[in-house]
């Protein structure tokens, strides 16, 4: 795996140390002693010598500012994905009997080379690099997450966008048998998301295929998701099946529900607040004392160009 953080100022391998697997016995024994101080440890299952083998723990992981990593625990045991539940607590355990395999993701559209990739040629086309970022939430929650995956410019390079398309459509699979959540009738599904495709190219935006190591998880969005950091989690849409390239602005879950809450750009903007809360803040997962919400969640300096023409208070 290459730790490259091209366009991070610090490159990750510089200040985390090598990436630390323990051994079961010794797994064990550290996840006993994180569940003392882990805000969400009471909401993960226990952990046994039958349900454990090699799982990674939080120690050595930290995003280019050297914040920690949250552990494989919180991560895994406190989901967003509506699909399953709105609970974010019971999204794991519900997530367990998804199939993620055998999978396929359709690109399509605005293209020169449409071509229908399963996930074991997408693995093998695509180098997996190690992003750590930061998941800031819009309910004002986030996480630090070492993620796996490839950027979604080496895609676009392959398929061959035309020169009208402007923007990715990005689709969740449909499967209510398998997904209850899809049978509420109140959300218009499946789950659609959108980026403009210069925010697309932009090297910080990956697709992405594991978290610590390991295959995504179904309750993370098994087997392939995007993960656009500078933005609120919302965007980052999980187990992705289609990805059309457009010249119109792609019709978004969130957008449709809820369009004066939750518009297209959704940047992470301290200074804009959602109409029922502030965004000025966040509870880091783990964390007791609030932090300041940071313009891009961090990442201004990556992507701050791509909005210079753009009102933020408007865009939000
Ligand atoms: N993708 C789908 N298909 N369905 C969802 O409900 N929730 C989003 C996003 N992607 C969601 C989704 C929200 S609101 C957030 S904050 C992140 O996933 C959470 O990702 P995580 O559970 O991996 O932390």
């Amino acid at each position: 795996m290459r730790n490259l953080f091209k366009s991070v100022p610090v490159k990750s391998s510089e200040i985390t140390p090598k990436s630390i697997y323990f051994s079961r016995r010794d797994f064990i024994k550290t996840a006993g002693v994180l569940a003392g101080s882990a805000a969400l440890a009471a909401c993960a299952p226990e952990v046994t010598e039958e349900s454990q083998t090699q799982v990674p723990t939080t120690s050595g992981y930290a995003d280019e500012t050297g914040n920690a990593a949250n552990t494989y625990e919180e991560i895994t045991n406190y989901n967003n994905y509506y699909e399953f539940s709105t609970n974010k607590e019971a999204v794991a355990s519900l997530a367990e009997s998804f199939t993620p395999a055998p999978w396929t993701v359709e690109v399509y559209g605005m293209v020169n080379k449409p071509r229908t990739f399963g996930i074991e040629d997408l693995l093998k086309l695509f180098p997996q690099e190690d992003r750590i970022y930061r998941l800031r939430c819009v309910e004002a929650w986030s996480m630090v997450i070492p993620w796996q995956g490839f950027p979604i410019a080496s895609l676009l390079a392959v398929v061959e966008p035309t020169s009208n398309a402007k923007y990715l459509r990005f689709e969740t699979v449909y499967r209510p048998e398998e997904m209850k959540g899809q049978s509420s009738p109140f959300y218009p599904w499946p789950y659609n998301e959108g980026l403009r495709i210069d925010e697309a190219m932009n090297d910080l935006a990956i697709l992405a295929t594991g978290l610590y190591g390991e295959p995504m998880p179904n309750q993370n969005g098994a087997p392939i998701r995007l993960v656009v950091p500078w933005k609120y989690g919302f965007k980052s849409i999980k187990s992705i099946v289609k990805i059309e390239l457009t010249d119109k602005q792609p019709d978004t879950l969130w957008n449709l529900l809820a369009p004066n809450e939750y518009g297209f750009y959704a940047n992470v903007n301290p200074n804009v607040n959602h109409p029922r809360w502030s965004q000025a803040s966040e509870r880091r997962i783990g964390e007791f004392n609030r932090r300041e919400t940071l313009l891009f969640n961090g990442y201004a300096e990556q992507v701050a160009d791509l909005y210079k023409d753009l009102d933020l208070q408007l865009n939000y």
